[in-house]
């Protein structure tokens, strides 16, 4: 035991040297085009078909700072499982394999459809003309149902649920079923393989899937939290009919399902005996993305949203970025060649952070602004098509000028922020563990940085001041809770906060600083200057077993190498100044009391 531990301190000393060494180095790298050469190797697509770094840490932070949100509140990326991979790649074995390649992706919603076929009297993933396929060619490798029937895509769902049912991966998922039906005619030539799943029950397949929620789970009539759902009940899948298409006399009798699956309330032609039962009818609302706008307001109501695409009208980034910026979960209903290409939307599928946001390298982006517009030709999101652009002055380092334009042509912002940081250098820069927020989203940057901000009333989550003075982040916290009234800097916990904050920026006011960083612990973010980070023990745990699983006689040779070192202090890197001088504004302010 006592080995381990000095085993695991110096892994975690050492590591850190490394870490350090690593960032210092690309500190020194001023070619804006090698750091953008780090984003790409961080995007979705290079990671495929594990969640990439950065949005591992985006997709958490922004489930942490939604804990007290309502579960009816979250944006999340989706897909229709037929459109996307079963009439692509086939009614098989091999679409479930990409069906867990877009769950580990990060993708938290799916459409699956489901059809009765009322000779069997059981529910096949097929649709009927597929099912016929079988009879026209003799090769037919669709539909089996001994290898692709709806339990092995509970299967598929269980596997990637346990693997990521703990702090740092848990998250809610959506299930929207369409639920069809079909007749065989008589004497047709195709395989009971195809025709019969033995699945006769929906609520019995579906109740299997683990972490499931049903509209019993919670005591109170509302949707709980996010927080709540994950910790308090540990659930996370919502079962949901979206679409019922079942004739009247289907032999398919759904009632029994109805304490099992929710029915959405925008399901057309709800039979009778269900309307009687209102209890699992949940207020979603899934609109086609075309109509979404909310650029005039956006106003929070308890509906769960979704858009969706079409095969004729894809989306666009920009009408996939629009959706979540106004709080739709964007479900992609189009075909891609490669489901690998879906990664360009993902990209871009956090309300919260920026795409590639938080950098997990030592870029500071908000000092190379045009990196974020310069996204050609690497299959990445080109963010000019998201109407928003960065543009640099060539002014000043410290100064830098952004022009932020819709679609008119008309500047929305444009300022020039010159006014000088005092002692702003060069290796600060990798200390990107303040959030500021912008038109594209939180950017991680210096929180030396010097910037306008926001301070919201605690008492009142809807009362906010906006101050123009420019601050250092230590300086901006401490200045709102010096307000009268009990006010902290603003934290973001959902999109409709995010909304009013944007249109609250004025030409005075580029960036705000909000109330999340990570200064506790790397990658961890969390809002409020004093909250530690809440996967410490979980995150040191993890970081000593990766590195100590490929090999443990490497863990023993630097520890040898520890006990040569003894007595030798290991370099002191250069951060230790700014971190020393973060803590003593940190401490100063606990002390000082008002300033100026
Ligand atoms: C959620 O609410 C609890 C209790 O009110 C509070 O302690 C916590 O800081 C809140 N978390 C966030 C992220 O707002
Ligand atoms: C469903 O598919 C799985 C393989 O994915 C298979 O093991 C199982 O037997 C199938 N179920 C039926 C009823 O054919
Ligand atoms: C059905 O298929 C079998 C073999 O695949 C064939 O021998 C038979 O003629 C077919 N019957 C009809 C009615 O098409
Ligand atoms: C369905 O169940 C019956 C008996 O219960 C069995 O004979 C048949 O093979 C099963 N069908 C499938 C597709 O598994
Ligand atoms: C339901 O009714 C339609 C027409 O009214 C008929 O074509 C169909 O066969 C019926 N389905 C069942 C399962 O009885
Ligand atoms: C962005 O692209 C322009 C034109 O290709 C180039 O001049 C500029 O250096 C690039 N900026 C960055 C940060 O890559
Ligand atoms: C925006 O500017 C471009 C080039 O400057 C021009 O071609 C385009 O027509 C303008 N769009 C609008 C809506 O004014
Ligand atoms: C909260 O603040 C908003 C904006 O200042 C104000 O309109 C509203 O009346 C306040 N609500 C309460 C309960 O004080």
């Amino acid at each position: 035991m006592f080995w381990t531990k000095i085993i695991v301190t110096t892994w975690l000393v050492l590591c850190e040297c490394w870490t350090v060494s690593a960032v210092s180095a690309d500190v020194d790298i001023d070619n804006s085009y090698q750091y953008w050469e780090i984003a790409v190797e961080n995007s979705q697509r290079n990671s495929w078909p594990y969640l990439s770094k950065n949005r591992a840490v985006a997709i958490r932070t922004q489930r942490d700072v939604s804990t007290n949100v309502t579960v009816a509140d979250n944006v999340v990326s989706g897909v229709s499982l037929s459109t996307v991979l079963f009439e692509p790649f086939g009614y098989n074995s091999s679409s479930l394999q990409g069906f867990s390649q877009l769950m580990d992706a990060g993708v938290q919603s799916f459409i699956l459809d489901l059809y009765y076929n009322e000779n069997s009297q059981s529910w096949l993933l097929c649709p009927k003309s597929t099912v016929l396929g079988e009879q026209s060619s003799p090769a037919f490798s669709e539909c089996q149902n001994s290898d692709f029937n709806l339990t092995s895509v509970v299967s598929s769902m269980n596997k990637f649920i346990d693997s990521t049912d703990n702090e740092l991966s848990i998250n809610v998922m959506f299930l929207l079923l369409r639920l069809h039906s079909f007749s065989i005619p008589p004497r047709t030539n195709v395989s009971d393989n195809s025709l019969n799943s033995n699945i006769t029950s929906l609520s019995d397949s579906i109740s299997r899937i683990r972490r499931i929620v049903s509209p019993f789970s919670f005591a109170e009539y509302n949707l709980p939290t996010l927080g709540t759902l994950l910790s308090k009940y540990t659930l996370r899948v919502f079962p949901i009919i979206v679409e019922n298409n079942l004739p009247s006399n289907s032999s398919y009798n759904l009632l029994p399902d109805a304490s099992t699956l929710y029915l959405s309330s925008s399901v057309k032609n709800i039979n009778t005996y269900l309307q009687t039962t209102s209890f699992n009818i949940l207020d979603l609302q899934l609109k086609y993305h075309r109509q979404i706008n909310c650029t005039e307001s956006l106003v929070e109501d308890s509906s769960i949203k979704f858009s969706y695409d079409t095969e004729e009208s894809p989306f666009t980034l920009n009408s996939y970025w629009n959706s979540i910026k106004c709080g739709y979960s964007p479900i992609i209903n189009h075909a891609f060649k490669n489901i690998i290409d879906i990664s360009t939307f993902l990209d871009i599928s956090t309300w919260s952070w920026a795409p590639f946001q938080p950098t997990a390298t030592g870029i500071d982006v908000l000092s190379y602004p045009d990196l974020l517009t310069n996204l050609t030709n690497r299959g990445l999101p080109n963010l000019k098509d998201l109407n928003v652009t960065f543009t640099t002055s060539s002014s000043d380092q410290d100064g830098y000028n952004v022009t932020l334009s819709d679609n008119q042509n008309s500047s929305l912002v444009s300022t020039t922020n010159s006014d000088g940081d005092d002692d702003q250098d060069q290796d600060d820069e990798y200390l990107n563990r303040c959030a500021v927020l912008t038109r594209l989203g939180w950017i991680a940057t210096s929180c030396d940085r010097k910037i306008g901000y926001v301070c919201q009333n605690l008492r009142n989550s809807s009362d906010f001041i906006v101050v123009d003075d420019k601050k250092t982040y230590m300086n901006a916290v401490r200045d709102c809770q010096s307000l009268d009234g009990k006010y902290d800097l603003a934290a973001v916990r959902n999109v409709y906060e995010q909304y009013k904050l944007l249109s609250m920026m004025t030409n005075s006011t580029l960036y705000f600083w909000i109330n999340i960083n990570s200064l506790s612990t790397e990658n961890c973010w969390v809002v409020g200057l004093e909250t530690d980070c809440p996967y410490q023990a979980v995150i040191s745990h993890r970081i000593f077993i990766q590195l100590i699983t490929p090999s443990s006689i490497m863990a023993l040779l630097l520890f040898l190498l520890l006990v040569a070192l003894q007595g030798q202090r290991l370099p002191v890197h250069k951060n230790r100044k700014h971190w020393k001088k973060l803590l003593n504004e940190k401490l100063k302010n606990e002390y000082d009391g008002i300033a100026s």
